[in-house]
């Protein structure tokens, strides 16, 4: 993959992809790592006296244009971080992202509005698609990849743009890349990976894949109550996906023919409703109460899930414990932050809810081997899948 070490950027309008999906509560930035993370490639193509262009989405639009799902804030922020002005196009690559891109000086720096107020960057049919990635392409004169967090979507700016323009990988996409390689390819063991978040069919493929290749693996958030009811046990209101429950089962099996561990919690935290004060209490995994949900995996299981880290050299986590974002059921995800830190192996922390997850409970980045920016992108490259948008730059 050509980094942009190896792009003559002096003077070109670079259009640069990146992933600035970040949080939005009222029109606030609750989150701001990703953009954070997209201003080392930024500023250094800028240093180099390119004209750079940023494109990005914020959630998803559909192909309509939605004043809440601007990228006006973004931009704003970005500008801080950068120390520079950001010209802001009000529309994706129109009148307003071809005057903007035209007037920019060698060293100044503009971003597009987002991607997805067009109907042409997500579409499923390659024409549209291209006719979009064509207008996009238009606007520049080199393309750099640098939005890890969507690699894995067959998208206009991540896929197409690149095969119509010389490309390379920015400096995040590469640091991310070698990262998962060292998951993959040369792991150091045990390795034990830390699965939660809300939903188990989201976390299919990368269990299926990692059943051959982690040491142990420790399942906490909404997700585990699928496996706890596969085990036979009650879950009362708890989220569960009886569709997946014979999947769980096989997995269940599985891992006990192949000798990997898998961790589950023995207590949760139950609560009579999904509200930060609903009464609620630890009860063991075996015996939630009817009518209450478990937000959280209990103190105990908190412990348990830390010892089986201590030992691990290298740790892979995706997805909180619990819902953190409430005081009450944060402290199995914090528990599970900190048995990575005490662990003293490799960890990568993966994906956006877990990323901010360990920010918002005030733990230094620092402390973890590698954040990850992206959620569902590093799951699927831990599946062994090919990303359209790695493809797109090796080609
Ligand atoms: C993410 O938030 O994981 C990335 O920005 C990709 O967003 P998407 O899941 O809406 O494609």
């Amino acid at each position: 993959m050509r980094t942009i070490d190896d792009l003559d950027v002096s003077g070109k309008r670079v259009l640069v992809r990146t992933d600035l999906n970040v949080p939005l509560q009222d029109g606030r930035i609750t989150d701001d790592g990703r953009i954070r993370a997209s201003v080392p490639t930024i500023k250094k193509l800028l240093d180099r006296g390119a004209r750079v262009i940023v494109c990005a989405h914020l959630g998803r639009p559909k192909g309509e244009v939605r004043p809440e799902l601007s990228l006006a804030p973004v931009a704003a922020r970005l500008g801080e971080l950068l120390g520079a002005d950001v010209a802001f196009a009000s529309d994706v690559a129109g009148d307003s992202a071809r005057a903007t891109a035209e007037g920019l000086a060698d060293g100044q720096v503009a971003l597009l509005e987002n991607l997805r107020f067009e109907a042409g960057e997500t579409s499923k049919d390659d024409a549209e698609r291209g006719a979009f990635a064509d207008r996009l392409a238009a606007l520049a004169e080199l393309y750099v990849g640098d939005g890890f967090g969507a690699v894995h979507r067959r998208h206009a700016s991540v896929y197409d743009v690149p095969r119509r323009l010389p490309h390379a990988a920015g400096d995040l996409i590469a640091a991310e890349v070698a990262v998962l390689r060292r998951l993959t390819e040369d792991v150091e063991r045990p390795y034990a990976v830390v699965l939660g978040g809300s939903k188990v069919s989201d976390k299919l493929g990368v269990i299926d894949n990692l059943l051959g290749k982690a040491d142990r693996i420790l399942v906490g958030g909404g997700m585990v109550f699928t496996f706890l009811k596969a085990q036979g046990h009650e879950v009362g209101k708890s989220l569960l996906e009886e569709d997946q429950l014979d999947t769980v089962r096989e997995y269940l099996r599985r891992a006990e023919d192949s000798g990997v561990e898998f961790v589950l919690p023995v207590d949760v935290v139950a609560a009579t409703a999904f509200a930060a004060d609903a009464d609620h209490e630890a009860v063991p995994a075996d015996a939630i109460p009817a009518d209450r949900l478990g937000l959280d995996i209990g103190p105990e299981s908190g412990e348990l899930f830390a010892s089986r880290l201590a030992d691990a050299r290298t740790v892979f986590w995706n997805g909180p414990m619990g819902v953190f974002e409430m005081k009450p059921y944060a402290q199995g995800t914090r528990a599970v932050a900190q048995g990575l830190i005490d662990s003293g192996a490799f960890t990568v922390v993966g994906g956006g809810d877990s990323a901010a997850a360990v920010r918002q409970l005030g733990f230094d980045e620092d402390a973890f081997s590698h954040i990850s920016t992206g959620g569902g992108a590093s799951l699927e490259y831990l599946e062994g899948k090919t990303l359209p948008g790695l493809q797109a730059l090796e080609d």
